[in-house]
């Protein structure tokens, strides 16, 4: 028998969950099992828990252990395209939006779209430490994938954005990105005759709807169908226990047993948080460059230096080099790294050997793009920078 949400099923897992717990100021939800297995947090009996299971038809009654450990902490992909807040979703806006992710005329040279750095055929990333932005001048950070990040509690590696509407705006003005001046986006958009009457379709019923704001609910709403579902990992919590290889298996199960699970949870196996990068020793400048305080930077609050938003382990294989500083282009490094300065821990060859087996199996559909038609430039459009 295994236990709730937050729960850790092995006695010396339980005592570094708690000093690990202690020693973070984000808060962890850590209960203790008692000794005979069960669950001592109220709530999270057998028969909720099956109650839960089956008001939800996507999973699939199972008594496999590993399957049932897992879904206490992990969710599938769902196979529909989430809500977004504040956005109205249509085939209208959808398709707007997916036009604008591919336009690298939103930038100020009319060189680079967000599909430059957020790649579908590459994950959603584009396998670069540092992305080349205006005149390929390098942020400081590596591009996360857009796959999947409408499951993400905020954007931005220091959750700055806090969703993906917020998020849109940032990289059309950002100086080492898109660098548009903000009026340049919509003066843009205006003088592409084709956008009127696709904001017009997509925002029906408002008057002057070609604005940055709707811009960027449209991308939003676009980029909300970026979901990878169906990965063999997903197959598996619905209930086909054959759905992993006897090594991913291993690898789930460490993954769960030394601790990977206290952050990187969810739909998204990641996503939910922020974590200091290098909780039990320091990862060192070329992981951890100093002058990236990440989210301290951005709340003023010392105690938050160095924390991070945990990142989804979603089709983790497609998107190398990896951290926020791009720094490790090896899979298997990153894990062991994620051992040491996260967990404590040095893992054997063979065990990183298996959790790295595990991430492979949270590849999942991707997304099927077809690059779309752009609205064509006229005599009045503006020229790009030189
Ligand atoms: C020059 C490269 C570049 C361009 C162009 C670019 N991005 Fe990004 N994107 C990045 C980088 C780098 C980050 C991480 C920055 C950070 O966290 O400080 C990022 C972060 C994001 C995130 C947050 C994901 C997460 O998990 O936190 C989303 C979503 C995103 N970009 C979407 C877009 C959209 C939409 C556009 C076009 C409007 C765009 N990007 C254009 C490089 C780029
Ligand atoms: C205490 C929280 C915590 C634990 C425990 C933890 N991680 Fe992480 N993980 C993070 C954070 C935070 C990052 C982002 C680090 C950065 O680049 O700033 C991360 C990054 C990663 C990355 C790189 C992802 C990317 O896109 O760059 C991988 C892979 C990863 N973790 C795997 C694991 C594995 C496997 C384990 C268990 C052995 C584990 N993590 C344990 C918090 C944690």
């Amino acid at each position: 028998m295994e236990c709730g949400i937050g729960v850790w099923t092995m006695a010396d897992t339980r005592t570094k969950t708690l000093l690990l717990a202690a020693s973070l100021s984000v808060m962890m939800t850590v209960v203790a099992c008692s000794p005979g297995g069960e669950a001592a947090r109220p709530g999270a009996s057998e028969a909720d828990r099956s109650e839960a299971q089956a008001s939800s038809p996507t999973l699939a009654e199972t008594t496999d252990e590993l399957i049932l450990r897992a879904r206490d902490f992990l969710e599938p992909v769902p196979v529909e395209a989430p809500a977004i807040e504040g956005v109205t979703s249509s085939p209208e806006l959808i398709k707007l939006g997916q036009t604008l992710f591919f336009d690298p005329r939103l930038s100020a040279t009319h060189s680079i779209s967000c599909a430059s750095c957020h790649y579908p055929g590459l994950g959603g990333a584009d396998n670069s430490p540092f992305s080349a932005g205006f005149h390929g001048e390098r942020g400081g950070r590596n591009a996360p994938t857009v796959y999947n990040a409408v499951f993400n509690f905020v954007q931005f590696w220091d959750g700055r954005a806090k969703d993906l509407v917020e998020q849109a705006g940032g990289p059309l003005v950002n100086p080492v990105e898109m660098a548009s001046p903000q009026p340049h986006v919509t003066e843009q958009l205006l003088a592409l005759p084709g956008y009127s009457p696709m904001f017009a379709k997509a925002f029906p019923g408002e008057t002057d709807a070609v604005t940055l704001e709707n811009a960027q609910k449209a991308i939003a709403g676009f980029e909300a169908t970026l979901i990878t579902p169906n990965a063999p990992f997903d197959q598996f919590l619905r209930g086909d226990a054959g759905a992993l290889t006897p090594d991913q298996k291993a690898g789930l199960t460490l993954f769960i047993d030394t601790g990977c699970i206290a952050c990187h949870s969810g739909v998204n196996l990641g996503g939910t948080m922020y974590q200091k990068f290098g909780v039990f020793s320091e990862p060192g400048p070329v992981y951890l460059p100093p002058d990236d305080k990440g989210r301290g930077a951005i709340t003023g609050n010392a105690a938050e230096d160095y924390f991070f938003k945990v990142p989804t382990l979603r089709n983790i294989v497609e998107t190398a080099p990896y951290f926020h500083s791009g720094s490790e282009p090896d899979l298997k490094r990153a894990v062991a790294v994620m051992g040491e300065v996260q967990l404590g821990q040095t893992l054997s060859p063979e065990e990183v050997d298996q959790i790295t087996a595990f991430l492979g199996s949270l590849t999942g559909d991707q997304p099927e793009l077809v690059i779309p038609l752009l609205p064509v430039s006229d005599a009045k459009s503006p020229p790009p920078d030189k």
